[in-house]
């Protein structure tokens, strides 16, 4: 269990101006106490949900929201790959945890990272899967309506194939980095087509090169509703139903997956997601898979709990995938963070080598000096496996030794 009785009596003795341990101490929109009980600190955890965990750690939460900024569609033509380097060699991580009977590691990269030659070289050698980190979105492939940009997507589709690594498709339908013609839509019909012909034109496109496809990205909000979306405004639950259909229709190889942020401990929205989920399946949308993000904090109270969260995902029955995982700190680093980042680590690998359902890892970026995190979350960062001179960090060799 998670919540230790003695925490619990500790909390509720206490005086109500001071938060019990593990409840909500922060947060956008939250207007209570934001001092916890003694031996417990107040923790960012996401932009809507700071908590009092176990300790005494100097990190203050902050309420940084978390923005995305938008991606510039190249259009100049997109050179092909001409490296022929090698599938991962037996000690990459992706070797490392096909050995323990999982599908892959994987990471985020698009053109602008693989060209730098460190980046493509750590690629090559250690990841089976490539995820893009902005080439398919919908700003980058249809910022106008019917015209599509696929040069970016082109690339990392090329790079793969060439380089022997396969694709997570990320992503077709989301709220964020749309463009505006898609949000300024009012009619149910004119979206729904609007849907189809996105998900059936770039599907099909890479009909047959796509391990996996995050058909749908981040459907709930941080207190578990569904997020008010044009797409659930005008389709309500409908849309995903729309995107899945069309989806299998057009690629019936790739496994097609629903993904989310904050599925890493216990809330509304983790409920709410697996709700969601099952209700899918029993009203025959094709999903194959739950993709959680892990976006996470160095020393959250939650990852030693990881296996619990990932099994309440596996109860669906679907496969699980870790999509996009990082682990950053609050800037400046020192021993202690790396170290507890280090078992933060371990924590979330060892909870999916053990569930069965759960098929592999991606990490969201090679290394610090490109990770979205320090322009995303303001003051935070080395979040990653690699420094951003290029060095392998002691967080590497906790997932490395974790997958012995
Ligand atoms: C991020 C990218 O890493 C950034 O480069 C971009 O500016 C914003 O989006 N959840 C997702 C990812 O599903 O697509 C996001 O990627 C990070 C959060």
């Amino acid at each position: 269990m998670r919540y230790s009785a003695a925490a619990i009596v500790a909390g509720a003795s206490l005086a109500a101006a001071q938060v019990p341990a593990w409840g909500q101490c922060g947060g956008i929109g939250f207007s209570g106490s934001t001092t916890c009980v003694s031996g417990y600190t107040c923790k960012y955890s996401n932009p809507y949900y700071s908590q009092c965990l176990p300790g005494t750690a100097s990190a203050t939460p902050t309420t940084t929201a978390r923005t995305t900024s938008t991606t510039s569609t190249s259009t100049s033509a997109a050179s092909t790959p001409t490296s022929t380097g090698t599938p991962s060699t037996g000690s990459g991580l992706d070797a490392k945890i096909k050995a323990k009977g999982k599908l892959y590691f994987g990471t985020a990269v698009d053109q602008n990272t693989l060209s730098v030659s460190q980046i493509d070289s750590i690629v090559k050698a250690e990841f089976g899967v490539v995820t893009p980190e902005n080439s398919m979105k919908w700003d980058s492939t249809e910022s106008t309506q019917g015209s599509f940009t696929l040069t970016g997507a082109d690339y990392l589709v090329n790079y793969a194939t060439t380089n022997g690594k396969k694709v997570r498709g990320h992503t077709l339908v989301w709220h964020s980095q749309l463009p505006g013609w898609v949000s300024n839509i009012n009619s149910a019909a004119t979206l729904t087509s609007v849907i189809q012909n996105h998900v059936t034109t770039i599907m099909t496109r890479y009909k047959g090169k796509i391990l996996h496809w995050d058909v749908v990205n981040e459907v709930f909000e941080d207190s578990g509703v569904m997020r008010n979306s044009v797409f659930y405004r005008l389709l309500g639950e409908q849309f995903l139903d729309i995107a899945f259909k069309a989806a299998r229709a057009a690629d019936p190889a790739a496994k097609l997956c629903l993904n989310d942020y904050n599925l890493d401990y216990a809330s509304d929205k983790l409920t709410n997601f697996v709700a969601l989920v099952n209700r899918l399946i029993a009203r025959g949308v094709p999903i194959d898979c739950v993709g959680t993000q892990a976006h996470l904090i160095v020393g959250n109270g939650a990852i030693p709990y990881s296996s619990t969260y990932i099994s309440q995902l596996a109860g669906t029955g679907l496969d699980v995938a870790i999509t996009e995982l990082d682990i950053r700190m609050t800037l400046p680093s020192d021993a202690t963070k790396v170290a507890q980042q280090s078992t933060d680590y371990t924590n979330v690998v060892k909870a999916c080598l053990g569930n069965t359902k759960c098929v592999g890892i991606t990490v969201w970026g090679v290394d610090d000096g490109h990770s979205w995190v320090p322009s995303t979350f303001s003051g935070q960062g080395d979040a990653l496996l690699w420094n951003s001179s290029y060095q392998k960090k002691a967080a590497y060799t906790a997932v490395s030794n974790a997958l012995n």
